[in-house]
């Protein structure tokens, strides 16, 4: 495997020439969303300035290119994720839709009174409050899987909590606020020995872990593109054929229908069924431009970069006084979340925002975790492909320095 070349990687991120406040951008919040490549802007910026048309509705030249453009980047998505079937790949507008789908659908018709549903709780709010929307109404009991203070899954807790009772499971594949990396293949095989299905939230992986749905086992996988160094607007939510064909719709509208009278309506297959509308189809072909830049970096090679990053960086945090990581599982993604013993991390987000250092803080939309921990605000840096070590470098030195403010010569 050749070694990654960070510096020839950032000449494809327009955006890393920007200058913020002074000082060279660094973009550390690749895991709230990812800067894009110049690849994917400019696949957006050629289709829609000589592509465009609408899918699946018309027969001029325009609409059916745009529609097999479109049908191309399903069947992209399918081969990158490991799926077996392109009808199993639904767009969606993120992870957070893809879901809320699954609950609303899948939920709805097959769950019922008494039955349970395992969460755990280290997951975004996406992957807990439709479950909980869900248990409220119908009277579903919602489980979770607590971690420990390393910020793992307690997976003995997690045989006991699952029964003939839990009909449904829904993790993250990668935590948001810990960046722990779950054993989601042996989740998925426990849940199955139950005769639960298994939703896994993979909007923090699929950017940079190989992935094959089919022999994990996965129900259903749903994902974002902007995370993923795409668009904003569109994710994916795989699901099994059989699954979604038992499946009804989400969203009733155009597009998912076969035909339609005063009376009722009868409805497409999935994909279709579940694609009620105009798609974001812009989004969609940029989606396609990312997954073509991801499989030229290489997912292993990007995987062993970041990975490069986070023990570098890890490294680096452990010597800044008055520093805590929060989350060091044993298998980690490159997610670092910290508390500094005299600064609210609202306010160092400020500072070193006015360095030009992008971070992110808060409550990483993820409050049940932090509530673990004893806390209600995080600092978190996170890498994606363009981060070199000399942006840790700096990065930590004003996070030690506390109040660069004042020394303004602490400059990237
Ligand atoms: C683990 C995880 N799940 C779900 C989401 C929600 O993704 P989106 O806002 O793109 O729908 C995020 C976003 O931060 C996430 O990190």
């Amino acid at each position: 495997m050749s070694p990654f070349d960070v510096w020839r990687v950032r000449e494809d991120f327009p955006i890393l020439k920007k200058v913020m406040n002074g000082k060279n951008l660094i973009y550390l919040d690749t895991a709230a969303s990812a800067q894009k490549p110049k690849v994917v802007i400019d696949a957006i910026h050629h289709f829609y300035s000589l592509e465009y048309g609408t899918v699946h509705r018309s027969i001029y030249e325009l609409a059916a290119q745009s529609t097999e453009m479109y049908s191309r980047v399903r069947e992209k998505v399918q081969r990158f994720i490991g799926a077996s079937d392109e009808d199993e790949i639904i767009f969606t507008r993120g992870t957070t839709e893809s879901i809320n789908l699954v609950a609303y659908s899948y939920g709805r018709t097959f769950l019922k009174k008494g039955d349970e549903i395992i969460i755990s709780e280290m997951e975004h709010h996406s992957n807990i409050v439709p479950w909980q929307i869900l248990a409220k109404e119908k009277g579903i009991k919602l489980k979770y899987i607590p971690i420990n203070l390393e910020g793992e899954l307690c997976l003995g807790t997690f045989k006991e909590l699952i029964s003939e009772r839990t009909k449904f499971v829904s993790v993250a594949h990668i935590a948001n606020s810990t960046g722990t990396v779950n054993p989601i293949k042996e989740i998925i095989s426990l849940a199955h020995q139950a005769g639960a299905k298994v939703l896994i939230d993979g909007a923090q992986a699929v950017s940079h872990v190989p992935l094959d749905v089919e022999s994990l086992g996965a129900d259903f996988y749903a994902f974002s593109g902007h995370k993923m160094y795409g668009p904003t607007g569109i994710g994916v939510l795989y699901g099994k054929r059989e699954l979604l064909e038992a499946m009804p719709p989400f969203l009733g509208g155009g597009d998912m229908v076969e035909s339609v009278t005063m009376e009722k309506a009868t409805y497409q297959k999935p994909p279709l069924k579940f694609e009620a509308g105009t798609p974001s189809i812009a989004e969609v072909i940029g989606l396609g431009a990312a997954i073509d830049y991801i499989e030229s970096l290489g997912r292993e090679r990007i995987d062993q970069w970041l990975k490069h990053l986070l023990h570098y960086a890890t490294e680096k945090l452990q010597h800044v006084s008055g520093l805590k990581i929060i989350g060091t599982a044993k298998e980690k993604s490159s997610i670092i979340s910290f508390v500094l013993e005299d600064l609210h991390p609202l306010d160092l987000g400020t500072l070193l925002g006015l360095r030009g250092i992008a971070i992110r803080t808060g409550s990483l939309c993820a409050q049940p975790t932090l509530k673990r921990f004893g806390l209600s605000s995080l600092a978190r840096i996170s890498f994606g492909v363009y981060n070199t070590t000399e942006e840790i470098d700096h990065t930590t030195a004003a996070i030690q320095e506390g109040a660069f403010l004042l020394r303004p010569e602490l400059s990237y």
